[in-house]
């Protein structure tokens, strides 16, 4: 018997423009930290994003870090993160010299809980000066209520918006909500750069100051700097593939849609395997497409199924409360985070995703248990 090709979780779709305009690079000789891509991407970012301006960053965590900085956070203060969320970040909040407070989620969009939020920032003895709402998977937090929170108490708000490119709340993109917003371009996001991140912020003194922390701070022409910065730009040739890919963004986008919908349609009535929860007031960007599994061994036993058909899938975010590195950070939590930490499995999401490689994950869905679906055809 042959063994199948392997199928990923989410993979690059280069095919458009990326070649091209890598080449573009090499004839014109600009393949570093400045040149056209670059600010055109930024433009374009910040374009879809419905924020005034955008600042390239090398990765998405290096642009939380920026974003942190330019609100002005530092040592003694808190950051107000979502307990199940990829260590980014919270690490980012480490680099800023800050330190995390742990909140939890809810059940219905696994984003950050407003009510909890809200409860916590009424409180200035938790010294909280920042809220990081992710968009988790691709589904964004209850920015509205988060706003509010935000402003009645003079708190920052971050987006995490790392893999939420396209998504909308209550028919608005995402980032244009808070006072800053992170995107990341790495290999395994609906638009990819290669690698790389944009912050945006309707906040032009802001922008600025990333722009210049970005770049070493370095007064040019001069080799005179006014504060301590970082070696945070993206390249040229990231930018190239970035914009290359945003020529296709809707398409992508399409095609994300399209296999939740299939996902969903498969999954319909299966208790044993029920998909990430989804809100009215959001338009999912669908990153990944995730299932909830009972317990954490029937996770660990669904991607070992998945993996000897070759199909590969992944044991999302732990709770990170949990965790060593964030141990002694403080938290509040009602146990929706801890709940689902180890439970949730991410399923192949690629935009390239053939329709009969997803027909194949769907039949070892079947296969899975011997479930047998009660929606969609059996
Ligand atoms: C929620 C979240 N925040 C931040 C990041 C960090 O982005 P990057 O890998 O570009 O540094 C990621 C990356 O996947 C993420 O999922």
């Amino acid at each position: 018997m042959t063994t199948p090709a392997p199928i990923p979780i989410a993979v690059p779709d280069l095919r458009g423009n990326e070649a091209a305009y890598l080449a573009r690079c090499v004839e014109d000789n600009w393949v570093s930290s400045a040149g056209p891509f670059v600010s055109e991407m930024e433009r374009r970012i910040a374009e879809i994003s419905g924020a005034a301006h955008g600042v390239a960053t090398i990765n998405g965590t290096a642009g939380l870090h920026l974003a942190l900085l330019a609100a002005g956070i530092g040592p003694g203060d808190r950051v107000l993160v979502p307990d199940w969320t990829f260590g980014a970040s919270a690490n980012a909040v480490f680099h800023a010299g800050a330190e995390p407070f742990f909140a939890d989620i809810t059940r219905e969009s696994w984003t950050l809980d407003p009510d909890v939020t809200e409860r916590l920032l009424q409180h200035s003895e938790n010294r909280i000066r920042a809220v990081i709402a992710v968009h988790a998977l691709g589904h964004p937090a209850k920015l509205e209520a988060l706003s509010a929170a935000c402003r009645d108490a003079g708190v920052v708000l971050i987006e995490d918006a790392a893999g939420a490119l396209g998504a909308c709340y209550c028919g608005r993109p995402v980032g244009g909500f808070g006072d800053f917003a992170v995107f990341s371009f790495n290999g395994n996001k609906t638009v990819t750069a290669g690698g790389g991140g944009m912050v945006v912020t309707g906040d032009s003194q802001a922008a600025e100051r990333m722009r210049r922390l970005s770049a070493q701070a370095r007064l040019a022409p001069a080799y005179s700097h006014d504060e301590i910065a970082f070696n945070y730009r993206m390249t040229n040739l990231n930018a190239a593939v970035g914009l290359a890919q945003l020529e296709r963004l809707n398409e992508m986008l399409a095609a994300k849609r399209a296999l939740a919908a299939e996902y969903d349609q498969a999954l319909a009535g299966r208790a044993d395997l029920t998909p990430m929860p989804r809100q009215d007031w959001a338009e999912s960007s669908n990153w990944l497409y995730a299932v909830l599994c009972p317990a954490t061994a029937e996770a660990s036993a669904l991607v070992a199924h998945l993996a000897v058909r070759a199909i590969d899938s992944s044991i999302f975010w732990l709770s990170l409360s949990e965790q060593a590195p964030y141990a002694n950070c403080p938290r509040q939590l009602s146990g929706v985070s801890r709940d689902i930490s180890g439970r949730v499995v991410v399923l192949p999401s690629s935009s390239s995703l053939s329709s009969g490689d997803q027909a194949r994950v769907v039949a070892a869905l079947f296969e899975w248990r011997g479930s047998t679906p009660t929606g969609g055809a059996a």
